[in-house]
């Protein structure tokens, strides 16, 4: 029985006993329960390092619909872990923190987008992977910054669409495509806060440094940047890339990753407009810590849940994505 003052913070914030070693001990409940931790680029180091798979949101929602584990720790945010409860409703599904939420689905309240969807009842709906349950359950695909300009264009050119939550992306993939589908009007509170002067005058100091941007950016940094691309795509390219320097326009945690992968190169955070605050990291993932992750393996709670009739929908747009990526390669 879960206390009911965690009940009501969301998450367990007790005390790990005296003389614990956090790490083994969460690893040893991982094979003990059959669980798999799964993390996204952009939470702490240290629980990136102890997930079993880091990776995208497309890749995190590869692994859920593949795993046999019988429950799933998602160290994200909770639009994560709801993905993973409709892929996979007969396993339990954690995420260490339910206030863990994320500031573009909040910005797509499914009750509004309905009503839009139905202003336009001859337009596809397709919807970025950061919105609820409820808000897939009125899209016909979803996407991901990872596939949406191939899933968009898999569609014929003149196929009326909207694409929401993300105004930035979708402007992104309209430009990508040359099409023009009704944007929604939200953005995410990270990626619009990076600044365009401040990324300028950063490149004047270093003048060969690459710079990386996520789609959900606007469109002024994107298009002064060398790569655009999801994380894991920013990722792949700053290894892969000759570049020594890189000014990353991303959430800041997708460096641990990028530092391990090249050690000897140098990434420079991309920074927001307000030299005063983190604006350059989700507050929303770093709400995920290594002693919240240890209580929720430890009492299988706090569990992700999705209204049978909401995931009965929500589950076709995102079998859709998953059945395109699939036939792209992706
Ligand atoms: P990715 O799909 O690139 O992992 O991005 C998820 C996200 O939340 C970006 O803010
Ligand atoms: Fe959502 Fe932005 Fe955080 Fe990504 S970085 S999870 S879009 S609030």
């Amino acid at each position: 029985m879960i206390d009911k003052k965690w009940l009501e913070l969301g998450f367990i914030d007790e005390p790990v006993p005296e003389n614990t070693d956090i790490k083994a001990e969460i690893r040893r409940m991982c094979k003990e329960k059959n669980a798999v931790i799964m993390a996204h680029y952009y939470t702490e180091g240290e629980v990136q390092d102890l997930a079993d798979f880091v990776g995208d949101s497309l890749a995190l929602a590869q692994k859920a619909a593949a795993t046999d584990a019988d429950i799933i720790v998602m160290c994200g945010v909770h639009f994560m872990g709801e993905t993973n409860k409709i892929l996979c409703p007969e396993k339990t599904v954690l995420v260490p923190d339910l206030n863990a939420s994320c500031s573009l689905a909040e910005s797509c309240p499914a009750d509004e987008f309905e009503q839009f969807v139905k202003a336009h009842p001859d337009h596809t709906v397709i919807s970025y992977v950061n919105t609820t349950a409820a808000t897939k359950a009125v899209t016909d695909v979803v996407v991901t910054s990872s596939n949406a300009k191939q899933i968009v264009d898999s569609f014929p050119k003149d196929t009326p669409m909207i694409f929401g939550p993300d105004q930035n992306l979708g402007g992104y993939i309209n430009s990508l495509t040359d099409r023009n589908m009704l944007l929604w009007n939200g953005a995410c509170h990270v990626h619009e806060k990076f600044s365009i002067e401040r990324i300028m005058q950063l490149k004047k100091e270093h003048p060969n440094a690459k710079i990386l941007a996520h789609p959900e950016c606007k469109a002024p940094v994107a298009r002064i940047a060398d790569k655009v691309g999801s994380t894991a795509a920013l990722l792949k390219f700053s290894i892969a890339d000759e570049a020594q320097e890189f000014i990353v326009a991303t959430e800041s945690g997708i460096l641990h990753e990028m530092q391990k992968g090249a050690p000897h190169k140098t990434f420079i955070p991309a920074p927001p407009d307000d030299s005063t605050c983190a604006c350059n990291e989700c507050n929303f993932m770093k709400l995920i810590n290594l002693r919240k992750l240890y209580n929720c393996l430890k009492y299988e709670w706090p569990t992700v849940e999705v209204d049978l009739e909401v995931a009965k929908k929500a589950i076709r747009p995102i079998n859709k994505m998953l059945e395109i990526s699939k036939q792209l390669g992706l």
